[in-house]
Parts: C-alpha cells; sequence; structure tokens
C-alpha cells in the first residue's frame, strides 16, 4: 500500500445493544458501494466487506496485508442465507447450527457456486458463521448480504478485541470502525470442519470442544504435532510443538511484536522457572514483563518485572476474554520479552492454549521437566 493510497480512518461509537439504525445505515451503504468497514462481533472484531463483490474483498486483504491463501469467514444473519454459500448441507451442520448460532462457532461446509474464491482461497469449502453480536447482526442484514470478515488486525498481528486495538492495526488502511467497546468471548470463533471424514476442529474457540461433542460425540479435537526440539532445549526438557498446518493455521499466526516465552506444568514450579528467567534477565539489564493469573500476582509482586494478570486461572471465560488486550498491552509497554504462564485446557482452556501457542511461535517450556533448585 503506497502513501497514495492512505484513507481518513473514522472510529464511530455505537451502542453495543441497540445499535442506532442511522450508524448502521452508513456503515452498511459503504460495504454496498464496495468499501470495507470493522466492526464488532462477540469474540475479536472484523473487517468486513460484501461476500459477493469481489472488489471489496481485495480490499479486505489489501487493508490487512493478508496473502490471497487465507481464506474468509463468510457471516450471516439468519439460517436460510446458508443456502447462498453452501451446498450438500450435513444434517450436523444444522443441529449444530440450531444449539450453537447465533454464537462463535464457524462451520466448514460444502462452497456455494455462487462463493467467490477469493473467499474460499480457491478450496471447494467455505467458511460460514452466524454472530451474536447485535452489531454485526444489524450490519448483515442492512447490507441484505452475508459479509466475509477476517478479525480486524494487521496479518501476524493479535486479533483486537477493542476498537482501539484495531485503529492500531488499521488507521489509514479502513474507512470506518464502529466502536461497539470490548468483544465478551475474546478470542475467535471455533472453526469446525464438517467436510471431513469426521467432524474436527481446525481452530478451537469460542465454543468448547464438550460443547460441541454434547451435540456431536465423535467431534475431534485439534491436532497439534510435536517437532521436536533443538539438542539443548531437549536436555532441558523442553519441547516444541507445532499446530497442525492448515489454511491460515499456521503456528506464529498470532505473533506478538515481542518475543513470548511459554511455561506450562504445575503451578508452583511454574512460577518459580518464569522467576529464576525473569531475575536473569532483568540482571543483564533486559525490561521483561509477565503475563499471568491473579493467584500469582504475589509471587512476582516485588520481582522488578512489569506485571499483567489476565483474571483468575479458575475463570477461563475471564482469561480469553482478556487475552489478547494482555498481550497488545505488554507488546506497547516496551518490554523486550514477555514470560507467560499456560492454562489447563478445559472449556475455554483449549481456546487460550492454542492463542498462547501460536504467540510463543510455538514452542512450550515444559517445566515439570527442569531442574529447579531451590535456594
Ligand atoms: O471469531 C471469528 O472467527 C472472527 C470474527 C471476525 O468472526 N473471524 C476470524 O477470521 O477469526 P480469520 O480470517 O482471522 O480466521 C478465519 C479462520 C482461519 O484460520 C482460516 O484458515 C479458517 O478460518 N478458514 C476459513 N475458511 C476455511 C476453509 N474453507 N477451510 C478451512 N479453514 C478455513
Ligand atoms: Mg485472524
Amino acid at each position: 500500500m503506497s502513501q497514495r493510497d492512505y484513507i481518513r480512518t473514522e472510529v464511530v461509537v455505537v451502542d453495543a445493544a441497540r445499535p442506532e439504525p442511522a450508524i448502521i445505515e452508513r456503515a452498511a451503504r459503504l460495504l454496498r458501494g464496495g468499501g470495507v468497514v470493522v466492526f464488532p462481533t462477540e469474540t475479536v472484531y472484523g473487517l468486513g466487506a460484501d461476500v459477493f463483490q469481489p472488489e471489496a474483498l481485495e480490499r479486505i486483504f489489501a487493508a490487512k496485508g493478508r496473502p490471497y491463501s487465507d481464506p474468509l469467514i463468510a457471516h450471516i444473519a439468519d439460517e436460510g442465507a446458508l443456502e447462498l454459500l453452501a451446498t450438500d448441507i450435513p444434517e450436523q451442520a444444522r443441529r449444530l447450527a440450531s444449539v450453537f448460532w447465533p454464537g462463535p462457532l464457524t462451520l466448514i461446509l460444502p462452497r456455494g457456486p455462487r462463493v467467490p474464491y477469493l473467499v474460499t482461497a480457491g478450496l471447494e469449502t467455505v467458511a460460514v458463521r452466524m454472530p451474536r453480536h447485535p452489531v454485526s447482526l444489524a450490519l448483515i442484514r442492512a447490507l441484505g448480504s452475508p459479509i466475509a470478515a477476517p478479525s480486524a488486525n494487521r496479518f501476524m498481528h493479535v486479533s483486537p478485541t477493542t476498537a482501539q486495538h484495531a485503529l492500531a492495526d488499521l488507521a489509514g488502511r479502513v474507512p470506518l470502525i464502529l466502536d461497539g467497546g470490548s468483544c465478551e468471548v475474546g478470542v475467535e470463533s471455533t472453526v469446525l470442519d464438517l467436510c471431513s471424514e469426521t467432524p474436527v476442529i481446525l481452530r478451537p474457540g469460542g465454543v468448547s470442544l464438550e460443547a460441541l461433542r454434547s451435540v456431536v460425540p465423535d467431534v475431534q479435537p485439534p491436532r497439534y504435532s510435536k517437532v521436536g526440539g533443538t539438542a539443548q532445549a531437549e536436555e532441558k526438557g523442553q519441547w516444541a510443538r507445532q499446530a497442525q498446518q492448515s489454511p491460515g493455521q499456521l503456528p506464529t499466526h498470532y505473533a506478538p511484536a515481542v518475543p513470548l516465552l511459554l511455561y506450562d506444568g504445575n503451578v508452583v514450579s511454574m512460577r518459580e522457572v518464569m522467576l529464576a528467567e525473569s531475575r536473569q534477565r532483568q540482571a543483564q539489564g533486559e525490561r521483561v514483563g509477565v503475563l499471568i493469573a491473579d493467584e500469582d500476582v504475589a509471587a512476582f509482586q516485588h520481582s522488578g518485572a512489569l506485571v499483567h494478570s489476565l483474571g483468575s486461572a479458575a475463570n477461563p471465560a475471564q482469561i480469553a476474554s482478556s487475552l489478547f488486550n494482555g498481550l497488545r498491552t505488554l507488546e506497547d509497554a516496551d518490554v523486550q520479552v514477555i514470560l507467560c504462564r499456560n492454562f489447563d485446557d478445559g472449556g475455554m482452556g483449549l481456546a487460550i492454549r492454542d492463542r498462547l501457542l501460536k504467540a510463543a511461535g510455538g514452542r512450550v517450556i515444559e517445566v515439570d521437566n527442569e531442574q529447579i533448585y531451590y535456594p
């Protein structure tokens, strides 16, 4: 994008519960004219365009700096719109939709003939979701067409959960950001592939594996493959894992601008190992940030590190909703490294662990395999 393409970005506050019709109509007019608009969903902010206007879709990729190989999600406001986007819709999809839509579940279905290949990255499948945020629903209805929307961040950056996050990434690149406050869920939708032999989660998100299995018992969890580590890392009991390679599921997809070290294992040893690393780095003059839970704060209080708590570890939904804001806050705080603890994998925990793994470039430090020496 050259200087010439600079667009003045306007941020307009919208009532998240009862969006003002005049504001929605203004945004819908932009979309009708082939433009893009940033809008809130219950998961993260999206960068939307009319799903049936290829020139508008191209603007999404240009604004984000996103490669065309990464397919987009089509957002609908009523189940009838599913027929516009997909064919041979399996019975399972109907059952899941009736339980989880509107909500943070994206279904991968056979692509309908009218869906541009720009949306699907050339695939014969299409991703569809019905968001539950009143602003998203009002905007889709006002446009009268499904909205294709990736998260409203620059490619490879953390997804935005506030209008300010979206502005930080896309100022000068989009004409309008609808500011509906903080996103409730805070991590992206669960992407469930219904075109594979067995339904499989491609990206864990706002709807848990347990919840999906209560409707379709054979849903498979996301696959992560261990890729091993360096000889030195193996020696220290560290190992690397890499997210399954599927479109857009690159292991460093959510990379923050500052290196992040992710610690996993017993909470007490996790704190010890993180404190030791923090001490050592500070002794070398590094500014250290720690991303932890309320329960850990006391242990880090006098550590000299910049402490950011995501909420109580006993409340995964709260951790999820504050996770991306936490990453951005430390990134903006001018620290040179972020030390982050991991969380249990039940419920929203699976999505939290997935995003942290990606932020850490696919590397996890397993503390229980480390030698810990108490002074
Ligand atoms: O919560 C969300 O899903 C947010 C809000 C805005 O709705 N959107 C979002 O979009 O996270 P994006 O583009 O950042 O992520 C879409 C994910 C990517 O991982 C992409 O690879 C996957 O969905 N995806 C889209 N179409 C697909 C397809 N046909 N097959 C497999 N994966 C697909
Ligand atoms: Mg994204």
